[in-house]
């Protein structure tokens, strides 16, 4: 038997008992005569004492960072303990050690906090996961995936796998593709999900369907991001909207008590597309605080009187002002101040500047423009915003969607400064009355903003018919966001084929081209598909969040790096003539 207890395990109650550990030599001090090593395993780490006497085994079989070793000794209360640690009261006094692998010296400290740089723990990922902090991530991933499959088991749902080796799924992203080898030129591509799988399975009749599953998108990455990424698939037959809602919601519930304990109470608040742009300038709101847009203008429109009768060119010459209000910040430096204009004026803001306006505490008020706005408009203008004294205004002019933006990205960033954005606290919602299309401007057509298969609502369909009103279409579409992050999106589907033809009409696919690449969902449409819709949860975004962290790299356990490379397998690679000939891709 290689051990009779974990390193995690061992307490005072089993003091005088003998044991047998195994696991890594985290660390190993020698005062003299005596030595203690610290040894880890996956459920946590117990000190071992060699004393003078066993000292002497040391000497013979020297011990290092990370050897594999087996220990045999008597549990002792120690004389000094460790409250840090659960195993901290005691100490093993070692009679007989076994080195069981000797390790080479790893590339950087496997504790809780480690020196290495990012790249290189990518590169020795086996040893980073060693290290706590990444355990606790896989942990928890793995119960969130549990608690998933429990709630989904008890409501029915089949777990059905779907392949990858596909044609291409439109999800907006570009496809990974696979060379065929007996179809030479011919290509398969990895699912970006397996939309439209699921909904076939819904006319075969598997009325309640999940999946955790990979799905793969070629898009450029970022900390919420990775070019492999895992769903919580979804689909159901015989349902609306409000049925869908209603048992994700349940889910997400079930995950959050189960996982960590946190009680979400009552119906998750809803918000249309539309006030989610109108009152944060994006459709995935962080509502952990208020600190909402404020409208002076919006599209050409003026909403505050006050500046009508100003003659500011910088104002009168934008399309939209949009103002925040940022509580108890009138007292910001001329120094903090400039910080802010250089914060918008950064390329991934790219606006030329921000207007201040400070509501002392006495009541007066000082703006960067006061050349322009008397005292009185400062304060109508305050007041038009909802300001307080103490508060600092900030404003921001030009276009309307590049304004709104960066007004979204500056409410945020105000929310880090002021340590609004508290990880330990979550807040969800749904964001419903999505737009069914969207103008790709650059290229003057409309696109699906969810997907090709999303419905509209049903009183809307005559519009479909007008291409000069698709912009007021709305969807039957709804996506879960949680803390200023898009967690999950899903949607009503079209099921008739005649609709679904008008659909890809709409997007300006031809009859040939639709029947080329969809022809086979539009046949099982006609043969007895029933309503249907469904969702997907980004399992990484949702451990991240419950892990209380941005960055889903960390818990996923070999990802990629942000040029979506493997750096441990130096992956993606060449490969030999011999094999691109084998695939026809060289002759
Ligand atoms: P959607 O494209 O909105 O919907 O994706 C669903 C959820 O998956 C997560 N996600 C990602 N996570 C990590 N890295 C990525 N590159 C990435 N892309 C998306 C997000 C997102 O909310 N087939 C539809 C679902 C449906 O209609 O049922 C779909 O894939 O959390």
């Amino acid at each position: 038997m290689y051990r009779t207890h974990n390193c995690g395990e061992l307490r005072l109650a089993q003091a005088g008992s003998e044991v047998t550990l195994a696991g890594w030599a985290q660390t190993v001090r020698k005062f003299g005569s005596i030595t203690f090593i610290d040894l880890r395993d996956r459920y946590g780490v117990t000190q071992l004492y060699f004393s003078e006497q066993m000292n002497a085994i040391l000497d013979q079989k020297p011990v290092g960072r990370e050897y594999v070793i087996q220990v045999k000794g008597r549990v002792v209360e120690r004389a000094s303990k460790n409250a840090k640690i659960p195993t901290g009261d005691v100490e093993v006094e070692i009679t007989a050690m076994e080195i069981l692998n000797a390790a080479a010296t790893p590339p950087f400290t496997i504790e809780e906090e480690s020196d290495g740089g990012d790249e290189l723990r990518m590169k020795y990922r086996y040893l980073d996961l060693r290290r706590p902090p990444l355990k606790r991530n896989i942990e928890l991933r793995y119960k969130v995936n549990r608690s998933v499959r429990n709630y989904l088991d008890t409501q029915g749902f089949f777990d059905i796998e779907t392949p990858f080796l596909i044609r291409s799924t439109p999800e907006g992203a570009r496809d990974f593709v696979v060379p065929s080898r007996m179809n030479e030129g011919q290509f398969y591509a990895l699912p970006q999900s397996p939309q439209t799988f699921k909904q076939l399975l819904m006319v075969s009749g598997y009325d309640r369907y999940y999946q955790i599953v990979k799905c793969f998108r070629d898009e450029d990455l970022r900390a919420d991001r990775q070019p492999e990424f895992t769903q919580i698939d979804c689909e159901m037959s015989f349902v609306e909207q409000e049925d869908i809602l209603n048992m994700f919601e349940g889910l997400f519930r079930h995950v959050f008590k189960d996982v960590k304990g946190v009680e979400i109470a009552g119906a998750l608040p809803r918000m249309t597309f539309a006030d989610a742009m109108w009152y944060y300038g994006n459709d995935k709101p962080d509502i952990r605080f208020e600190m909402k847009l404020c409208n002076l203008k919006s599209a050409g429109k003026v909403y505050c009187d006050t500046l009508n009768d100003v003659d500011f060119k910088v104002f009168s010459e934008a399309a939209t002002i949009l103002a925040i209000a940022v509580p108890g910040t009138a007292e910001y430096t001329r120094k903090q101040l400039d910080e802010l204009t250089e914060w918008v004026k950064r390329p991934q803001i790219g606006m030329s500047g921000v207007v201040n306006v400070k509501c002392n505490a006495d009541g007066t008020y000082k703006s960067s423009v006061d050349k322009f706005f008397t005292e009185d408009k400062l304060k109508a203008l305050a007041a038009h915003c909802g300001a307080n004294a103490g508060d600092l205004i900030l404003v921001l002019a030009g276009a309307e969607a590049r304004t709104r933006k960066a007004m979204s990205e500056l409410r945020l960033e105000m929310g880090n400064r002021l340590g609004l954005r508290d990880n330990s606290i979550y807040k969800p919602l749904w964001v419903v009355d999505f737009p069914l299309f969207e103008l790709d401007e650059e290229n003057d057509r409309w696109v699906a903003r969810h997907h090709p298969f999303t419905s509209p609502k049903p009183e809307q369909i005559a519009l479909m018919d007008d291409r000069a009103r698709y912009g007021e279409i709305n969807a039957n579409a709804y996506d879960l966001v949680l803390n200023g992050t898009e967690i999950g999106g899903g949607s009503i589907r079209i099921f008739r084929r005649e609709l679904q033809e008008k659909m890809f009409a709409a997007l300006g696919m031809s009859k040939e081209e639709a029947q080329d690449k969809f022809g086979f969902l539009m046949g099982a449409f006609e043969y007895g598909a029933p309503p249907h819709g469904g969702i997907a949860l980004g399992m990484d975004r949702l451990c991240a969040l419950l892990g209380g962290q941005e960055s889903i790299r960390d818990f996923i356990a070999f990802p990629k790096n942000n040029a979506g490379r493997d750096v441990m397998l130096d992956a993606p690679s060449a490969i030999d003539d011999v094999q691109m000939k084998e695939l026809g891709l060289k002759h």
